[in-house]
């Protein structure tokens, strides 16, 4: 288990940790990428080439997302973040989980399910009904020009300047829930570790990044979270 009191945590979190909220990870056999070619569904060029297909991908998953609740590892993340003074959040995920759970001190780098963005003007708005090829931008208010906020293979991930300072600055990185085959995110760990942090894995098995990390502990995330916190909260004398 992990040592006494850090004082500058960053968590990433992938898919992982959503998925006892009953949201689909990628890359597991039954996952998302099992279901549709990545290249049609989440690159700029398959959004050129058939933009009907890419809406109606993220119209199912955003009608999915509703009722959906967060679960005892966004919980314990939340609870983290409101007990201890200094935690990021960095996410993969595209799901409002954790904010649903409470955390505030979080980057969505991949983007989000529930935003869009106008591609002429370069607004973003939330965004909770279906989006079609003949949705009006509500800032510029033409047609045929909103896109899914979410960013896709190839497109630069957001917020990465204010991500490298956190990892450069922390004295702990968690990786939660995620495979490690996706960069910039897959690098992070090492970034955190090249700057003397502490590097802890929990999931469900040895990610990719595995021999980056000082420790690991696998399971499912709802059930290894909690505890996992808890000693962070009683390393730092918060509980
Ligand atoms: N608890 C903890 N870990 C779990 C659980 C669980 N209940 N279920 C699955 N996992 C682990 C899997 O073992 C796997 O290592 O979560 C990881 C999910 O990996 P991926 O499906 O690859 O998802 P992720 O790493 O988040 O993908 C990164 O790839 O496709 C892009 O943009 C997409 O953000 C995504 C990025």
């Amino acid at each position: 288990m992990v040592a006494p009191r850090y004082e500058r945590i960053v968590i990433l979190t992938g898919a992982g940790v959503s998925a006892d909220s009953g949201i689909s990870t990628f890359r597991d056999k039954d996952g998302i990428w099992a279901k549709y070619d990545v290249r049609e569904v989440a690159t700029p060029e398959g959004f050129a080439r058939n933009p009907l297909r890419v809406h109606e991908f993220y119209n199912r998953r955003r009608r999915d997302s509703a009722g959906v609740e967060p679960n005892a590892a966004h919980v314990a993340l939340a609870r983290l973040e409101q007990t201890h003074p200094d935690v990021l959040v960095v996410t993969q995920n595209v799901d409002a989980l954790h904010e649903a759970a409470g955390s505030r001190k979080l980057i969505h780098m991949h983007g989000e399910l529930l935003s869009a963005l106008c591609a002429r003007c370069g607004e973003r708005h939330a965004w909770h009904e279906d989006m079609g090829l003949e949705t009006v931008c509500p800032s510029c208010h033409r047609p045929g020009c909103m896109r899914p906020n979410v960013v896709w293979f190839g497109e630069m991930p957001y917020r990465m300047s204010e991500i490298e300072n956190a990892l450069a600055r922390c004295d702990l990185f968690v990786s939660i829930g995620t495979s490690g085959n996706v960069y910039p995110a897959s690098g992070f760990v090492a970034q955190a570790r090249a700057h003397g942090a502490r590097t802890v894995e929990l999931n469900l098995e040895p990610s990719s990044g595995i021999s980056h990390f000082h420790e690991a502990i696998q399971g499912r995330a709802s059930e290894i979270v909690p505890p996992f916190v808890e000693q962070l909260l009683r390393n730092a004398e918060l509980m």
